[in-house]
């Protein structure tokens, strides 16, 4: 199955993605995740991207198509699973067409709706381990205590001023995705309140029809 998950920053993305990668044998694509490994590596490409990323930005739209198009190629186009991807209509709009080329179109483009409150504290109280990746919530998911402490951290981009900065964007430059999707009849809003749990029932429910 092709699926996009979409939504605000702290929306649960990541953390949903992580599920279904584990039990529905998908593959992960997630473009920031791919972006901060560029900046972690300091490569060319991080080099570059990294003001973007540090302002709470978005990348230049050709940069980041051109990783994602990679990604989804190197997949095969079967059952992938697209994490803030795409993010503004161009972006929407460049894959759809390579997509149909393939005959590999989405089966569902997934909005996970959660109030700015929600996303605020989600964000504020992200912790994730330097090294595996894996994301906690001081709340919701605290780290475990064998862990060392040095190990986790809060994202550069969790800071409020760059949170706020993020959901501005979001909401200019990225929401009139969902309306690309909901015209060519993928959208599927998923209420993403309740715990981790709810959400992905949710989202298997909804989505078990579409493939
Ligand atoms: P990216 O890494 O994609 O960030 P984002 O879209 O802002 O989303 P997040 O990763 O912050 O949130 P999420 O929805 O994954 O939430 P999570 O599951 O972690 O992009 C980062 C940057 O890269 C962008 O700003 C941009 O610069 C660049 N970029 C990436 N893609 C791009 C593109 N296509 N075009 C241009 N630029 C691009 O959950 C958040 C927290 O909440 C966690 O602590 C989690 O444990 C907790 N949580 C999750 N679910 C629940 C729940 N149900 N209840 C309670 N807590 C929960
Ligand atoms: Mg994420």
């Amino acid at each position: 199955m092709r699926l996009a998950l979409f939504g605000p920053p702290g929306a649960g993305k990541g953390t949903q993605a992580k599920l279904l990668v584990e039990r529905q044998g998908l593959t992960h694509i997630s473009t920031g995740d791919i972006i901060r490994h560029a900046i972690r590596a300091e490569t060319p490409l991080g080099q570059e991207v990294k003001k973007f990323v540090d302002a709470g930005q978005l990348v230049p739209d050709e940069v980041v198509w051109k990783l994602a198009k990679q990604a989804i190629a190197n997949e095969g186009h079967d059952d992938f699973i697209l994490d803030g991807y795409p993010r503004t209509v161009p972006q929407a709009e460049w894959m759809e067409a390579y997509l149909d080329e393939q005959d590999a179109s989405l089966h569902a483009f997934v909005s996970l709706v959660v109030p700015d409150e929600q996303l605020v504290d989600r964000l504020s109280k992200r912790r994730v381990h330097v090294e595996t990746g894996e994301t906690y919530h001081l709340d919701f998911k605290p780290p475990p205590a064998d862990i060392d402490d040095a190990m986790i951290k809060q994202r550069s981009d969790d800071k409020p001023e760059k949170v706020r900065e993020r959901l501005a964007v979001y909401k200019e430059e990225t929401q009139p995705v969902e309306t690309f999707y909901r015209e060519r009849g993928l959208l599927v809003e998923i209420d993403g309140v309740g715990d981790f749990e709810q959400v992905y029932e949710r989202i298997v429910e909804a989505v078990q029809d579409q493939a």
